[in-house]
């Protein structure tokens, strides 16, 4: 039976199954690997991510945006991105928290790619 994401054990279980997939995925695993050659310290900062994100434990320090920025990444590498994660969450957990994580991550989803999008000066983005 499965349970929800209570503690830091199931952020572990999470953040490497997930990494798991998108490190095979064809479409984003390649830009991760790109960038990322000892996954470990990645891992580590994500397990920090998502405590802090999901039980407000500080301990995560980095710049999101800015290593986002550079890239180049468009709106199906995102789609593609939550695909992998909210089938992660799902193939682990079940409950209250595990819906809200999958919540989270799609709000900060778009967030990163309107920023991205911004940053680049992107026509097709008007603000008002
Ligand atoms: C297709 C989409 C994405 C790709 C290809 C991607 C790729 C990467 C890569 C390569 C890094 C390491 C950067 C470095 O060490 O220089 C990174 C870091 C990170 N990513 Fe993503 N990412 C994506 C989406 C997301 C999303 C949606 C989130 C949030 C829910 C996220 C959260 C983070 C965080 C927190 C870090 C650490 C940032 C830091 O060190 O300051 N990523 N990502």
């Amino acid at each position: 039976m499965k349970t929800d994401i209570t503690n830091f054990e199931d952020i572990v279980l999470l953040v490497d199954s997930f990494y798991e997939l998108v490190q095979t995925d064809d479409l984003i695993g390649p830009i991760f690997n790109a960038v990322i050659t000892d996954w470990q310290p990645h891992l580590e900062k994500m397990y920090n991510f998502w405590n802090a994100a999901l039980f407000g434990v500080p301990g995560f320090k980095g710049n999101p945006f800015a290593r986002h920025a550079p890239l180049a990444l468009q709106k199906q590498n995102f789609e593609r991105w939550l695909q992998l994660f909210n089938k992660t969450v799902d193939t682990h957990f079940e409950g209250a928290m595990a819906e809200d994580t999958k919540k989270r991550a799609d709000i900060m989803a778009i967030l990163f790619l309107s920023k991205i999008e911004n940053m680049k000066g992107g026509a097709e983005r008007v603000i008002v």
